[in-house]
C-alpha cells in the first residue's frame, strides 16, 4: 500500500528522518512508535507532502507520490489527522465536516473532494460510525478533547482515500474514550481500512496494532509485532527506561 524508501529530511544539521525504509500493508494497522523527536511527525509531513523531502521515494498504491504536491497526494489517497486538534471550534459538527482545515489550506482542501453537498444521512453515518452520538448542530466547542479527536477522525474518514494516517489519536483523551478508540480502530480495519498511526501509549499500541515501526533518531530501528517489539532490548534502551 504504502511504500517508503531511503526517505531523508534535514532540518539545518538536525537529520530528523535518516534513510527510512519501511512498508504499511494494506488492511493493516500499522503503529509508528518511537522517543521524543525520534522524527515520527516529519516523517508524516514528508508522506503526506507538507514538507519536502531531502531524498529517497514515497508510493502509495501503484503511485510515485515523492514529487507531487500536497493535494495531489491526498487526491491518491493520504487521509490523515494532525498531533494537535484543528477542527473549528465556533462551528457545528455539520459544519466541521463540510469545512476546510484551516485558511492556509485552502489550497488543499479546494482541490480535493470537499463533501459540501453530502447527503446529512451521510454525515450523520460518520459520527455515528466513530462514536459521537450529537446531533449535526452541536457546536463542536462543546465537545470533550477527546471527542474533537473523533470529530477530526470523522473528517478525515470522510475524505476519500487509501490509507488513514493518524498523528497520536489518543494523546490526551481521557481514559474512556480511549478504550472507544481501541475498539474503533480494529472496526475500521474490519471495514477494510488502512490505518497507519503514531502512539505513545504503549498499551493501546499493544491492543490494536498488527505491526509496529520503531523510530529513533530519525531511523528506523526495527519493526515486527508488537509482541516481539516491545520486548527488544533496542527498543527498551531508545526509551531510557521509560515504563512500555
Ligand atoms: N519545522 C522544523 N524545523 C526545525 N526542526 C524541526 C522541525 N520539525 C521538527 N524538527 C526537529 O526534528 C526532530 C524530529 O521532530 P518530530 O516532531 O518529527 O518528532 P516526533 O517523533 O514526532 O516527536 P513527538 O513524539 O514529541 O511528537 C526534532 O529534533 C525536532 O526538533
Ligand atoms: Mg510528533
Amino acid at each position: 500500500m504504502l511504500g517508503v524508501q531511503n526517505l531523508k529530511k534535514n532540518f539545518g544539521g538536525i537529520q530528523a528522518v535518516d534513510n527510512c525504509t519501511f512498508s504499511v500493508e494494506p488492511r493493516r494497522i500499522t503503529a509508528l512508535i518511537g522517543p521524543n523527536g525520534a522524527g515520527k511527525t516529519t516523517l508524516f509531513n514528508v508522506v503526506a507532502g507538507v514538507v519536502p523531502s531531502d531524498g529517497g521515494t514515497v508510493r502509495l498504491g501503484g503511485h510515485d507520490l515523492t514529487r507531487l504536491p500536497i493535494h495531489l497526494r491526498a487526491r491518491l489517497g493520504i487521509s490523515r489527522t494532525f498531533q494537535t486538534v484543528r477542527n473549528f471550534s465556533n462551528l457545528s459538527l455539520e459544519e466541521n465536516l463540510r469545512l476546510a482545515a484551516e485558511p492556509r489550506d485552502q489550497h488543499f482542501w479546494q482541490s480535493i473532494f470537499i463533501p459540501r453537498s453530502a447527503p446529512k444521512n451521510q454525515l450523520l453515518e460518520i459520527l455515528k460510525r466513530v462514536g459521537l452520538e450529537q446531533p449535526l448542530n452541536y457546536p463542536s466547542k462543546d465537545l470533550s478533547y477527546g471527542q474533537s479527536k473523533l470529530l477530526s477522525l470523522a473528517r478525515a474518514l470522510l475524505m476519500p482515500h487509501k490509507i488513514l494516517m493518524l498523528d497520536e489519536p489518543v494523546a490526551g483523551v481521557a481514559p474512556t474514550l480511549r478504550e472507544q478508540f481501541k475498539e474503533l480502530l480494529p472496526d475500521l480495519q474490519a471495514r477494510g481500512e488502512t490505518i497507519f498511526f503514531i502512539e505513545h501509549d504503549m498499551d493501546f499500541v499493544r491492543a490494536v496494532a498488527d505491526t509496529v515501526i520503531v523510530m529513533d533518531q530519525g531511523r528506523v530501528l526495527t519493526e515486527g509485532t508488537p509482541n516481539e517489539v516491545l520486548r527488544d532490548q533496542r527498543v527498551l534502551d531508545a526509551y531510557l527506561g521509560e515504563q512500555l
